[in-house]
């Protein structure tokens, strides 16, 4: 096999498989999910709706959304002994970290999965889907000293996580403002996290080794950890005021503007307006926040500067400004958006295994050849 020259950093561009569970087009802002356009999903469908849609590849009758429902709440109750490994890590380190470890634990308290069985590998990944928001309130309620709070029965994914994590009751509004996040965070084609997963799943490896790679993946400040880093952005700007020199300042070096830019959009990403929208449902209903004009002003200014080259808001925009309004702490965010994603994870690695073959690409060799050693004794 000859070695081909002409390596594209970041894979950019690259095809890395064929997949019919999601789509976009960067240059109109389209994003569909099965082919039905993410306004309409954030709008008419539910969480649940919407991750049966991405694992079956169809929209589910009423009786088999009824059943996926209680499969995935009769998966959120955790094993004691995964709560109390949760409570002897650090407190002060990030929950996305207590997150992979809590998903690797469940790993090892679960059967083995059967990749050559198609109901092995469905009832591994409604397992994983049902327990991530449990795990990810365990480890909230853990790193605070506090006991873990046991699902209710008949709760969906959004009002369970937020039960879960504060022990109240959320408010409807804000129980429909994150079940409408979380259907925007779910799918997003080959995104470095995503891209993850099939890399793990293609050497045959379990589905919980499988989202705690991805989720590693996920954590990084350019990829889903942008959303925590646009409230500390926020909060560094301060004042209106301080918006357009802020910004020049940080252009004038070459750094990033957080929760701008993407590999592939080069308009404003549809899934930002939505939670634009959202969010501004939420300030009507349990009040605004002084960040909100901050962020209007800083969309202004980089629009100014950088819009003519497509570096526009991204969904870590103002995802972080939402989930700040209902309560949510902030290096939650990253967290809240991997409950969405696994199911992503899961749709591609139910649509990869059939026909998998390893992952093992090429490079473009830049060493020494044919080298000698030397003895320590001769070196500099
Ligand atoms: N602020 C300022 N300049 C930017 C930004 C930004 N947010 N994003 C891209 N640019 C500029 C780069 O400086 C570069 O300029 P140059 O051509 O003059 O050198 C050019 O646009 C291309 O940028 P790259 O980083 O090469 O683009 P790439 O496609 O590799 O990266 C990424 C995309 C990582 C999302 C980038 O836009 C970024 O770092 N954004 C900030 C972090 C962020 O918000 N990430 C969340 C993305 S959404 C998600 O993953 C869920």
């Amino acid at each position: 096999m000859t070695t081909p020259t002409n390596y594209v950093p970041g894979l950019a561009g690259i095809p890395a498989t064929e997949s019919s569970i999601s789509y976009i087009d960067g240059q109109a802002g389209i994003l569909e999910y099965r082919g039905i356009p993410i306004e309409e999903l954030a709008e008419k469908s539910t969480f649940e709706e919407t991750a049966y849609l991405l694992l079956y590849g169809k929209l589910p009758s009423q009786s088999e959304l009824d059943g996926f429902r209680e499969r995935l709440s009769a998966r959120r109750a955790l094993p004691d002994r995964l709560i109390e490994t949760l409570r002897l890590l650090p407190g002060a380190g990030h929950p996305m970290l207590g997150l992979q470890v809590g998903v690797a634990i469940l790993g090892m308290h679960s059967q083995r999965v059967n990749l050559r069985d198609p109901e092995s590998m469905e009832n591994a990944a409604i397992k994983i889907l049902g327990s991530v928001p449990s795990l990810v309130a365990a480890v909230e309620r853990a790193r605070t000293g506090l006991d873990f709070v046991q699902p209710k029965d008949g709760m969906d994914t959004a009002e369970a996580f937020l039960w879960m994590m504060s022990g109240e009751d959320p408010a409807p509004v804000a129980v429909r403002a994150l079940d409408a996040a979380l259907i925007l965070h779910a799918e997003h084609t080959m995104n470095a996290s995503t891209f993850t997963s099939r890399v793990v799943a293609s050497s045959e490896s379990d589905p919980y080794s499988v989202c705690a790679a991805a989720i590693g993946t996920l954590k990084g400040p350019l990829h889903g950890g942008a959303n925590e880093r646009v409230l500390d952005q926020l909060e560094a700007i301060g004042e209106v005021e301080n918006v357009r020199p802020w910004v020049e300042e940080r252009l004038s070096h070459k750094g990033k503007v957080m929760g701008f830019g993407h590999r592939v959009y080069k308009t404003k990403d549809p899934r930002s307006n939505i939670l634009q929208d959202l969010g501004n449902r939420v300030f009507e209903e349990l009040g605004g926040t002084p960040m909100y004009e901050l962020a209007l002003e800083l969309e202004r200014v980089m629009d100014e500067k950088v819009g003519h080259k497509g570096i526009c808001p991204n969904v870590d925009f103002f995802s972080g400004l939402l989930y700040q309004k209902l309560g949510i702490p902030t290096d939650l965010f990253t967290p809240i958006f991997a409950i969405a994603r696994v199911s992503g994870y899961m749709a591609h690695w139910l649509e990869q295994m059939p026909d998998n073959r390893i992952f093992r690409p090429t490079q473009v060799y830049t060493g020494a050849r044919e080298a000698s050693y030397v003895p320590m004794s001769e070196r500099d």
